[in-house]
C-alpha cells in the first residue's frame, strides 16, 4: 500500500465519499424490470451495495446484471444480485461503469481495471451508458492522466511494440504484482500506451488500432458515453453528450 500522508488520508476518504455519491446518483437510473451491465472498479463498487440494498427492500424487482469481469460477477454472487449474460441478453436497457478519464463530449479513457474489451461490449450493447466517475478523471484531453489500456494476444506481443511507438506511444506490458504479465479475464496481456502530450487524435489512433491484427481492443471509449455523473467536492452534476 503506498504511504499517504494525512493531507493523502483526507483525500482520499474524500474521493470515496465522492464515489458513493456519484453512485447514489446513478442506482436512480436502474429501473425495475430490466437487464443491465455493469462495469469494474471501485466507482462501481458502491453501485453495487446500492443495488443489492433496493432489490432486497424491493424499491427495484426483477433486475437481471450482465457484468464486465470476474470480480464484478463474484461480488454480485456475495451480495445476491442475479447475473446473466450477454449471449442470453444481446440487448441490455442500461450499463453502468467507471472510466479512467472523462473528457469532453463524454469520451473515455477505460481499463486501468483491465476489464476494457468485456467492458466495451456491454457498453456497446446498453441503449443507454452512463458513467460514475469523481471529478479528478475529468480531462481536457484524453491520455493526458491515464495511459491507454491496449488489450492484445499474448502470442507475439513485443512485436507490436514498434506499432506502438510509431503512434506516438511510449508503451509498457502491464505486470501483475508479481512481476508475471497481467492476464485479462479473457486470457489476453494488457500494455498501457502512454502519450506524453496527450492523444491528438483518439478517433484516428482507434481505427489505427482496430487495423493491427493481435490488437483485441483498445481502451479508447469514443461518443458511447449518454451520460457522465461526475462527483465533486460540492456534490453530484449530471453531463450529457
Ligand atoms: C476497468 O477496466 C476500468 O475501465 C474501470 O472502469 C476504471 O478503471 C475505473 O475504475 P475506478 O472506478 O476504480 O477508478
Amino acid at each position: 500500500m503506498p504511504h499517504q500522508g494525512i493531507g493523502g488520508r483526507h483525500a482520499a476518504l474524500a474521493r470515496d465519499e465522492q464515489k458513493r455519491a456519484a453512485a447514489e446518483r446513478a442506482v436512480a437510473f436502474v429501473e425495475s424490470g430490466t437487464v443491465i451491465g455493469l462495469g469494474t472498479g471501485s466507482t462501481v463498487r458502491p453501485l453495487l451495495d446500492l443495488l443489492a440494498a433496493r432489490l432486497a427492500s424491493g424499491a427495484l424487482r426483477h433486475v437481471l446484471v450482465v457484468p464486465t469481469s470476474e470480480d464484478t460477477a463474484q461480488r454480485c454472487r456475495v451480495l445476491g444480485i442475479p447475473l446473466v449474460t450477454l449471449d442470453e441478453y444481446p440487448e441490455l436497457a442500461l450499463a453502468i461503469d467507471g472510466a479512467d478519464e472523462v473528457a469532453p463530449h463524454l469520451d473515455l479513457i477505460k481499463g486501468l481495471g483491465g476489464a476494457l474489451l468485456r467492458e466495451k461490449l456491454v457498453a456497446g450493447a446498453a441503449q443507454r451508458f452512463v458513467v460514475v466517475a469523481d471529478e479528478s478523471k475529468r480531462v481536457r484531453r484524453l491520455g493526458t492522466r491515464a495511459p491507454l489500456p491496449v488489450e492484445v494476444a499474448p502470442f507475439g506481443w513485443s512485436a507490436l511494440l514498434p506499432f506502438f511507438e510509431k503512434l506516438g506511444a511510449s508503451p509498457a506490458l502491464r505486470l501483475a504484482a508479481d512481476g508475471s504479465p497481467y492476464i485479462t479475464d479473457g486470457g489476453h496481456y494488457i500494455v498501457d500506451c502512454r502519450f506524453e502530450r496527450g492523444i491528438q487524435d483518439p478517433a484516428a489512433l482507434a481505427r489505427a488500432l482496430a487495423r493491427r491484427t493481435g490488437v483485441l481492443e483498445d481502451g479508447l471509449f469514443l461518443r458511447m458515453a449518454h451520460v457522465a455523473v461526475i462527483a465533486g467536492p460540492r456534490g453530484v452534476r449530471l453531463l450529457k453528450r
